[in-house]
């Protein structure tokens, strides 16, 4: 986050940070403009420990700049932390992403003399501006000019001492926002950092070199040309991003669900007349006819979604569906093309692996409809139409609401594009939205089910590892289970079709593993309990997700999880609670730090 003409900036800064700091927190720094100097202050640990370091001082000054790391060059330490100076101390600079050759430019620095101390790929930056200011540039020019030179993804922001009143930053394929205020102005990756000082927002693009004066803001390209970037306004309310009374944003999110994803259905589904309709698939226009197949990339929790998807385009549309990893996607040798239709499915809009195969599927001339939690987000963008879920903000590091949102938009799609295909009549889909419209009380149905999850979880949270089964659609659901336990609680878990078991993972069951289980009514049921038995019959704890009531699964099981009964097709966003909760109550159990879990970060903007 970077402030310009703001009084009480160190404070404006910390505060900022704590909106940012879902996007890395090992370590944090600032740099303000004091005394015709700069004040540097870094901590390695959470925003915490910088913020009791700052409290020691008044707040103070009105530019400068604060971060937090997700570390890729060198380990978390204070001396790794950001800002990274040059070796008078005059220019200090953050940065997110990666400067890829950064080896080569710290190699020359080196033999001039310059003295590196830090190990990260970004001190090479605060060198190299401060050499072009000595050489007579102005701040602007001296970050524009060095900008010329790199090669990776990243934005980075810098402050100057002989500077006082401006801060520069340049967005390359990572995100960075400008807020325009009157007296001041700022800039930070993401909104939440700004709305407690203005709701008008200037999106940056790739490419972009902004200048941050108290007065405004000006913005170029890398070859100095004035560029103009609309402003926008946003509305959100700023309660969304408060933890309101809960210990933990996850548990908070958890329980938004059933709102969520109603309020991601309403724009789209009629009451009055049974019918749906996705404006996404109206602003591809005539390119929608071509389309033969279609392939979601995404990373994580997004690419469970997407596996869900494929299971409801492929049965209700009939059109083949792959799903890939975004991170594999680039680098295969058929990537798209007129009549290869590419979702990218992400929550954040940012994550640089799906950006990455974004940007290649639309190189080969794919049509591309995201679908995307945040409409100012770079994928949301630059794609040609977009569903937006309607989660609001998610902070938890583990994604839960953005999840079931993205199910839903999912399901929405394949009906509406069943019905453009003619695959469905119109009679076929009002039979589905009274279900899909009623699924949001199954899933709070679920909700009140958490105490004796809780008590489950508690009996369970020792265990050294976990198996989740499921098939079909709730095979990804299963994946998604053991992701949440492995990212929030750090016991191993794994996640397999039930089916598939009985080829290798069966080896691992004995009395200590429980198997978490997904047992729901449908087309696999029976598959499902004798996959349960495989289980018993080796010793090892069931633990079912099952339907109220189910007798023949609490016959079997050691465990149950109970939920009410809904479609099949709606099953994994009733059964997918359940399991964000066992996660979640196993991991409070162990005392993990459930809304920034150890390693992770939120919005993963480098590949
Ligand atoms: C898991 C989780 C991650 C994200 C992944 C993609 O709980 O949150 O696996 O799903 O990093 O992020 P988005 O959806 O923002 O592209």
């Amino acid at each position: 986050m970077g402030v310009a003409g703001k009084p009480g900036a160190s404070r404006v800064l910390i505060e900022g940070l704590k909106t940012l700091e879902y996007r890395g927190y090992d370590s944090a720094g600032v740099a303000i403009q004091h005394e015709g100097g700069l004040v540097v202050l870094r901590r390695a640990g959470k925003l915490a420990e910088l913020e009791a370091a700052l409290a020691e001082l008044e707040p103070f000054g009105t530019t400068g700049m604060g971060h937090t790391r997700w570390a890729t060059h060198g380990p978390p330490t204070e001396q790794n932390a950001h800002p990274h100076v040059d070796t008078h101390e005059r220019v200090a600079v953050v940065h997110n992403g990666i400067i890829e050759n950064h080896e080569a430019m710290r190699r020359e620095l080196e033999a001039t003399g310059c003295r590196f101390r830090s190990d990260t790929d970004t001190e090479v930056l605060a060198h190299l501006i401060s050499e072009r200011i000595k050489a007579g540039d102005d701040l602007s020019e001296a970050v524009r000019v060095t900008a010329q030179r790199l090669e990776g993804a990243y934005a980075f922001v810098v402050v100057s001492a002989d500077h006082p009143d401006t801060v520069v930053g340049v967005r390359h394929f990572s995100p960075l926002v400008v807020g325009l205020a009157e007296g001041a102005s700022f800039l930070a990756s993401d909104i939440p950092a700004l709305l407690p000082h203005t709701r008008s927002v200037m999106p940056l693009e790739d490419g972009d070199v902004v200048t941050l004066r108290p007065d405004g803001v000006s913005v170029c390209d890398v070859d100095g040309a004035a560029v103009e970037r609309p402003t926008r306004t946003i509305d959100w309310d700023p309660v969304r991003i408060q933890k309101g009374g809960y210990k933990h944003f996850m548990m908070k999110e958890i329980e938004e669900q059933p709102a969520a994803i109603a309020a991601t259905m309403a724009s789209r589904l009629d009451d009055a007349t049974g019918s749906i309709h996705m404006d996404a698939l109206d602003a591809l226009g005539d390119r929608l006819r071509a389309v033969t197949r279609m392939t979601f990339v995404a990373c994580g929790t997004s690419w469970h979604a997407g596996l869900a998807g494929k299971f409801y385009i492929e049965n209700i549309v009939g059109m083949p569906v792959g799903v890939d990893y975004a991170s594999e996607f680039r680098y295969r040798s058929i990537r798209g093309g007129p009549d290869h239709l590419i979702v990218p499915i992400t929550q954040s809009g940012e994550t640089a692996d799906t950006l990455g195969a974004l940007r290649d599927a639309k190189a080969e001339g794919s049509p591309l409809i995201s679908i995307c939690n945040v409409p100012e987000s770079s994928a949301a963008r630059e794609s040609d139409a977009v569903i937006q879920t309607e989660a609001g903000p998610e902070i938890g590091v583990a994604s839960t609401k953005a999840f079931t949102t993205q199910l839903v938009a999912l399901y929405m799609l394949a009906l509406d594009l069943g019905l453009r295909r003619g695959v469905l009549s119109h009679d076929d889909v009002e039979a589905r939205i009274t279900p899909l419209r009623r699924v949001r009380y199954a899933m709070e149905g679920a909700l009140r089910q958490a105490a004796l999850v809780k008590e489950v979880a508690h009996r369970y949270a020792d265990a050294q590892d976990f198996l989740f089964l499921g098939r079909g659609v709730n095979y990804p659901i299963a994946l998604e289970g053991a992701l949440k336990l492995k990212e929030i609680s750090y016991i191993h878990a794994e996640g397999y079709p039930a089916g598939e078991m009985k080829h290798g993972p069966i080896a691992l069951i004995d009395a200590s593993m429980p198997v978490v289980t997904i047992a729901t009514p449908g087309r696999v049921y029976e598959k499902v309990l004798s996959n349960i038995e495989e289980v018993r019959a080796r010793d090892g704890v069931i633990i079912a997700v099952c339907a109220e009531g189910d007798e023949r699964v609490r016959a079997l099981a050691d465990e149950v999880l109970e939920v009410p009964a809904v479609d099949e097709d709606l099953s994994p966003l009733v059964n997918v609670v359940p399991l964000q909760l066992l996660a979640y109550y196993i991991a409070e159990k162990r005392g993990c730090d459930i809304d920034q879990p150890r390693n992770l970060a939120k919005s993963v903007t480098v590949e």
